[in-house]
């Protein structure tokens, strides 16, 4: 089954198409960073606008890259929820025309549901049940994949996510945005034990968590730097920060899936690509005779194909959208896809 799908739910506009969900014939993506770094993060009216402008250049590069003609797509699939708003319409509208104008079935992807799929595109003998650490810009989350559609978000964060806080600490270092990838390059020459930061637990629920503590902690630091005229080590406080946030992750992720006992344990969204967070996860999984699933860091930021991945599992089983698809800001993956 070949599905061409869409995904533009904060700043990356892709379009891929895949075959059966796991094969991966194009993944086109186009990165706004040039736009939004003048800001210090994403604006969502310029992220939006500038979606409208990549998808149809995108969807034309991913069919020619692919090799297939439109009337070898068998279905459109795309992400609905959860993003921001104006970004993720482009999508939906998008991939609501095409499927009309293709004829072929519209399957609604829950954007976290897609991260989760990655690991699929990247191990093709990974399937569920299993345990999966999400963290991206938006999410920070442990959910129990019971099924390729079926999902239990068992904790997630009260407040800020784990990519928000790089993001946050990187804008108030002056290190520059997209702030994550930026924090994981500098943190592999720092001492991750030069400044004490936080590590928060959540009462009511072990596996919730909590960010935005340690972010004001980072920005307190700065602030406290800057009025006494203090230079901080970039490299060290970004290595303390990438160790407060695997500390908090690693922890839970690795309850969970102990507990669970399924004996997998996959890692997925954008701050998957972290190297101090994947190694801690490597040692505590051999430690604990847990397989960890990790993909390649061009599967852990925001693609298509793994929305592809997905839709094909969704559209097994069962679920399509009309023309009426809207699409939500928010929504747990948990809630299977919601017709109003
Ligand atoms: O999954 P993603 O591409 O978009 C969302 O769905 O949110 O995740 C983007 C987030 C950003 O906060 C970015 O700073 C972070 O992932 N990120 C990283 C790394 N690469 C990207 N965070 C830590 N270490 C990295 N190497």
């Amino acid at each position: 089954m070949i599905i061409l799908s869409a995904e533009s739910s904060c700043d990356d506009t892709s379009v891929a198409v895949t075959e059966d969900g796991r094969k991966v014939l194009s993944n086109a993506v186009s990165s706004q960073t040039d736009i939004h770094v003048l800001y210090g993060g994403v604006v969502p009216e310029l992220a939006s606008r500038s979606h409208i402008r990549a998808i149809m250049p995108l969807a034309d590069r991913a069919m020619a890259e692919a090799g297939v003609s439109k009337a070898d797509v068998d279905a459109v699939a795309v992400t609905y929820a959860p993003g921001l708003i104006g970004a993720v319409l482009v999508g939906v509208n998008f991939a609501k025309a095409a499927a009309a104008a293709l004829n072929v079935p519209l399957i609604p992807v829950h954007h976290i549901r897609g991260h989760i799929a990655a690991n699929y595109i990247a191990h093709p003998s990974l399937c569920p049940p299993f345990v999966c650490l999400v963290a991206s810009g938006g999410s920070s989350m442990i959910v129990d994949v019971r099924g390729y559609t079926d999902m239990r978000v068992l904790g997630s964060t009260r407040d800020d996510a784990a990519g928000e806080c790089f993001d946050k600490a990187a804008r108030v270092l002056g290190i520059g945005y997209p702030g994550g990838a930026q924090i994981d390059a500098l943190a592999r020459s720092g001492d991750p034990s030069r400044y004490k930061l936080p590590r928060s637990r959540v009462a009511g629920n072990p596996y919730d968590i909590s960010f935005s503590g340690l972010k004001t902690a980072v920005v307190n630091l700065a602030h406290n730097a800057a009025q006494k005229g203090e230079r901080l080590d970039l490299s060290d406080l970004a290595a303390s920060l990438c160790a407060a946030v695997s500390d908090t992750l690693v922890s839970r992720a690795m309850d969970a899936a102990l507990e669970l006992g399924y004996g997998k344990l996959a890692f997925a969204g954008g701050v998957a690509a972290n190297s101090m967070i994947r190694s801690r996860l490597s040692e505590e999984c051999g430690k604990n005779g847990v397989e960890l699933f990790l993909s390649p860091a061009e599967l852990c930021g925001d693609n298509a194909a793994m929305i592809g991945c997905q839709g094909y599992y969704e559209y097994l089983a069962g679920v399509t959208a009309d023309s009426s698809l809207n699409a939500y800001a928010t929504m747990s993956p948990d809630s299977g896809y919601i017709h109003y």
